[in-house]
């Protein structure tokens, strides 16, 4: 049998649920021992849903057990700094969801309490083992490298209209880390432009003379694919897809089309991860049009008062695929290599704490420019 590390879960809300108590449980490298929530009513139906031995309400439990190697944190960005230093001195090696915290100077904490323990920090920036990415920067690599890259992040109604809650901090910080990792290069000045609240544009220069423009929005529609990547290397280069499809131009030592299967989430009776290594692209985008209508049938039922928004989610969320699960965005083996480098006394390559400091101060930097509307060095 394989040996694993002994994991705890602290935090079972949405995003454990899509993704890292599914997981945990079929990581070949993870035992999951424990899980935690502060609430008691979420806690007790993770509990009956996956047989883990222990589930508890008081993290400090989690920290007290000797027999807990690492945690997974995914409270939120006000918790996961100060769960994260609690964890350090326990002795425990911690994978944390981003944002780490809300401002640069509690990631610097953590940066420090990270080097005084000895221990491991993994951030939940999981898009560098997402397999289409790693593929795409393989092929870029061999070509040059990046030299301009565009990337769009949409989300259907993620607005929130709070400076402490904006999706530059929350989730751009996803494409701040990934384009560093795709320029191998740290980014020297940020120019960031907003045409509504949480609907903005970046401009970044890199070190080492490379530039990337950013799309992130927050009033997409259901049928538009999340995210898409384009990067022109040296001659040619490459454009992703929605995690499901990456397409090389002007490479002849690589395939002009790869597709990925991504995952099959346990809750779903079909799995659409053979329309995906199929049809790629094609896949999502008929799979997207399929929810959006799904979803418009059922608005007009709440609009003649037939059924509550609740009753809509429900009804879309049972036909169609866990958007978050089906492309591979590389959850599930961040995780398990991180728990395989434990057990081998290895460096994991999972980004560091001090790669979400980084991410930390460019999503401030940028915020700072639109407000002052100029460019902010770092
Ligand atoms: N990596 C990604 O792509 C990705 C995607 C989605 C969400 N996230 C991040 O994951 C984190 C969690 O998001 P979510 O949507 O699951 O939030 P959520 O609010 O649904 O879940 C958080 C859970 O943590 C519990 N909790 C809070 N404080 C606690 C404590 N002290 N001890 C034990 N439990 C506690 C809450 O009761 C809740 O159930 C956020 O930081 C979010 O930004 C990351």
């Amino acid at each position: 049998m394989t040996e694993q590390t002994t994991f705890a879960l602290i935090g079972t809300g949405r995003l454990a649920q899509s993704q890292h108590l599914p997981n945990l449980m079929r990581a070949p490298h993870v035992k999951l021992q424990t899980i935690c929530d502060t609430n008691e009513e979420l806690l007790a139906a993770m509990h009956a849903k996956y047989p883990v031995p222990q589930a508890t309400t008081d993290y400090r439990e989690v920290l007290a057990d000797p027999s807990i190697q690492a945690v997974v944190i995914a409270t939120r960005e006000d918790m996961q700094a100060k769960l994260t230093i609690a964890a350090l001195e326990a002795g425990k090696h911690v994978y944390v969801e981003k944002p780490l915290a809300n401002t640069s100077e509690e990631c610097q904490a953590v940066v420090d309490a990270q080097k005084r323990s000895g221990k491991h920090v993994a951030l939940g920036l999981n898009r560098r083992f997402a397999p289409a990415y790693r593929k795409a920067r393989e092929a870029v690599m061999a070509h040059g490298g990046a030299h301009n890259i565009h990337y769009r992040i949409s989300e259907t109604a993620w607005h929130w209209h709070d400076p402490m809650r904006s999706r530059v901090i929350t989730e751009v910080c996803h494409i701040f880390d990934i384009l560093r990792w795709f320029t191998d290069s740290e980014v020297s000045s940020v120019y960031c432009m907003e045409a509504r609240d949480d609907d903005e544009a970046f401009a970044l220069q890199f070190e080492n003379g490379a530039i990337a423009t950013i799309m992130s929005t927050g009033y997409s529609s259901t049928d538009l694919p999340k995210e898409r990547i384009e990067i022109i290397s040296d001659t040619g280069g490459v454009i992703v897809e929605e995690f499901a499809e990456l397409r090389t131009f002007g490479y002849s030592d690589f395939d002009h089309v790869y597709r990925f299967a991504g995952h099959a989430h346990p809750d779903q009776e079909w799995t659409p991860k053979y329309l995906l290594a199929q049809s790629g692209a094609d896949a999502v985008h008929a799979l997207r049009r399929m929810a959006w209508e799904l979803q418009e049938e059922a608005k007009e039922n709440v609009e003649d008062k037939s059924c509550s928004a609740q009753d809509v989610r429900d009804y879309v969320n049972t036909r169609v695929p866990i958007w978050n699960y089906m492309g591979d965005k590389g959850w599930l083996s961040a995780v398990d290599h991180f728990a395989q480098c434990i057990l081998e006394g290895r460096t994991p390559e999972t980004a560091t704490a001090e790669d979400a400091w980084k991410a930390s101060c460019i999503a401030h930097a940028a915020i700072r420019s639109r407000d002052e509307k100029n460019i902010v060095k770092l």
